[in-house]
Formats: C-alpha cells, sequence, structure tokens
C-alpha cells in the first residue's frame, strides 16, 4: 500500500489489518505520519519509485495506491509538482508491477477528473473535464492504468472518492496545511482559528453556497476491500463513491454547530477558483459491481466521529 501514513490510506490500512491482511505501507512522510500506520503493518519510508522495484518483487497480491500530492490550489501554483509527483511516480509503480507480476491494483482516483459537471448526480460515464492540475494529474494516470490493464493483463479498478470526512478511531483527517471544509470548522470549534470563510454566497444553490456529497472514510476504505476483490484480470473498472446526497456549505456549517456547542462564527469570502458548485455522486455501478453500500451516510455522524477524532488526537 502506497500512502499508508496519511488520512484515507491509515483508516484502509487498519481495516486490513483487522481484515487479516498482510499489510506493507511504503509512505516517504511528506504528508503522512508514521504513528497513522496501524499496528500489524509493516511500514518502509521510501519513496514509492525508489522502493517499489525491490519490495514488489518479494511477491504481493495488489497494490493500493493512495500516495499522492492532493492539494488542488497548489496544483495550480506547482504543476510540475503534481505532474512528476502523481503521474511519472504512477508510472513507475505500474512498471515495478509489470515487472514483478503483480496482479491488482486499486487506485484513488477523484471527483476533480470530472470538473464541473453537466448534470448530478454524476455517473462514471459523465465527461471529464478536469479544472485543476489535480484532477488531470489523476486522470492522466487513470488513463494509464486503462492502457496497462489492457496490454498487460493488470487487474485494475480506480475509485473516485467525492468529499471524504469522519474519521475511524485513532485514524483521521490532520494535514499540515488544512484546505478541507470539515477539519476547518472543526478547528474554529476548538479554538484553533477565529472563523470560518466561507467561498461564496451567490452560486446556483438553494442557499447561494457550495453542495457536496460526503462520503465516510470506513465506507470509503472498505469499498477498497470490495474493489480488490471484484478486481479482473485484463479489465480496468472505475467507480464513483458518495453518499449519494448533496450538503451546502451552511448545512455542513449548521450541523458542526449543533454537535460542537460551538458557535463557529463565519464570514463570507470570493467564490474559490475551479470550484463547481455543485458535485454529488451516483455510486449505483459500485453497488452494482462491487456489492458496495455506504453504511456512515448521515452527516451528524460523519461530523461526530471527526470531531471526537479532533478532540482526541488534535488537542
Ligand atoms: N470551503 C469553504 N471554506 C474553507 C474551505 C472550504 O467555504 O475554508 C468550501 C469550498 O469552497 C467548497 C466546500 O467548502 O465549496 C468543500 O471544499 P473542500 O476543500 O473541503 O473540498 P472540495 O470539494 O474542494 O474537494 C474535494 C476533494 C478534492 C477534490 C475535489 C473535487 O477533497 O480532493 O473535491 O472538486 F479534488
Amino acid at each position: 500500500m502506497t500512502g499508508g501514513a496519511g488520512y484515507v490510506g491509515s483508516v484502509c490500512a487498519a481495516r486490513l489489518v483487522e481484515a487479516g491482511h498482510e499489510v506493507v505501507v511504503v509512505d516517504d512522510l511528506s504528508t503522512g505520519h508514521e504513528d497513522a500506520v496501524p499496528d500489524g503493518a509493516r511500514f518502509v519510508r521510501a519513496d514509492i519509485a525508489d522502493a517499489a522495484p525491490a519490495l514488489l518483487a518479494e511477491g504481493f497480491d495488489g497494490v493500493l495506491h493512495f500516495a499522492a500530492k492532493s492539494l488542488v490550489g497548489e496544483s495550480m501554483q506547482d504543476p510540475a509538482k503534481y505532474w512528476s509527483g502523481n503521474v511519472v511516480t504512477s508510472l513507475k509503480l505500474l512498471d515495478a508491477m509489470r515487472a514483478a507480476g503483480t496482479p491488482r491494483l486499486v487506485f484513488s482516483s477523484t471527483a476533480a477528473t470530472y470538473g464541473e459537471p453537466d448534470a448530478v448526480p454524476i455517473p462514471e460515464t459523465a465527461p471529464t473535464r478536469p479544472t485543476n492540475t489535480y484532477g488531470a494529474t489523476k486522470l492522466a494516470i487513470d488513463h494509464a492504468i486503462t492502457s496497462y490493464a489492457a496490454a498487460h493483463g493488470l487487474a485494475a479498478v480506480s475509485l473516485r472518492y467525492f468529499n471524504v470526512a469522519g474519521a475511524y478511531g485513532r485514524y483521521g483527517e490532520r494535514h499540515t496545511t488544512e484546505t478541507h471544509l470539515i477539519p476547518i470548522v472543526l478547528q474554529v470549534a476548538s479554538g484553533k482559528r477565529e472563523k470560518l470563510s466561507i467561498y461564496g454566497d451567490d452560486y446556483p444553490t438553494a442557499d447561494g453556497t457550495c453542495v457536496r456529497d460526503y462520503i465516510h472514510v470506513v465506507d470509503l476504505a472498505d469499498a477498497h476491500q470490495l474493489a480488490l476483490e471484484h478486481a479482473e484480470t485484463g479489465s480496468h473498472r472505475i467507480f464513483n463513491l458518495g453518499s449519494g446526497t448533496g450538503f451546502s456549505n451552511r448545512e455542513v456549517v449548521q450541523t458542526c454547530r449543533e454537535i460542537t456547542g460551538h458557535p463557529i462564527p463565519t464570514e463570507f469570502a470570493p467564490r474559490r477558483p475551479g470550484d463547481p458548485a455543485v458535485l454529488v455522486a451516483s455510486s449505483a455501478a459500485a453497488t452494482t459491481h462491487l456489492g458496495w453500500k455506504p453504511e456512515r451516510t448521515a452527516l451528524p455522524q460523519i461530523i461526530t466521529d471527526a470531531w471526537e477524532f479532533t478532540q482526541t488526537h488534535l488537542a
């Protein structure tokens, strides 16, 4: 598993270890945390491109590839970091897998591959027109995986995450540079930040703020296990993963107020460039083909889990 010291990777590693899998985490700790690697997983601190050939030669059933640069804003200012860190590194990983004969790959793709959608909920057949470099690099990797699967018999699944949130006990979101809505709101609730800037109140939505589809990180992690089980030789399947319900930024803030009991002062700020008004997933294909059914779709539950993690582990 690459990137297993990060937010989604660490939750997935923990769930896989609990399910009895042997897990090796490769992470360079550029954004991850060593103490997020679960007990019971072997940890290798390394750049994937350097470590993959020798490691994969040991023989693995599959690779879960989480490691990535994932800040949308940064990707626009420093595209080289994203083309190199995401695309070049992933191509090296694919080559190392081919050389070692590693049969399966589950890749962390993103809703950002779609860009501004024509309609919601977004199916996997929607046009892919990323509006930022981050999304473009993830889409490029998806295309590379399709070619490798067809040419070399790789069994591959890409999972396109919508807005991941929540926590799993001691595994949660702790980015040095935090850009995501829920952790930022919870920083305000825990006194680490004075107020929240809501980017835009003039979107064509019911309350004027953007609408997003929040998926609990545990439901997301469990989809990776199903993807590993259902991956088929020579095929690259792509699945959207969300809860299928959209919540506006105002609704998220209001729910956070109710859960934390903090007034959470807000101010309106200009729109953030590249933010689509509404992103909601159709996850029908994941339900049909992977048997995936998200169980933690209630926003209050997602926020309660994130709040508990914030209070216990980010204090
Ligand atoms: N937001 C604010 N204030 C903040 C932070 C965020 O108003 O301080 C708003 C954003 O403008 C957006 C919403 O909260 O309307 C959600 O923003 P996030 O940054 O939490 O999430 P995004 O929807 O931008 O990002 C998610 C994934 C990305 C992916 C993107 C696809 O986290 O990895 O969807 O568009 F690229």
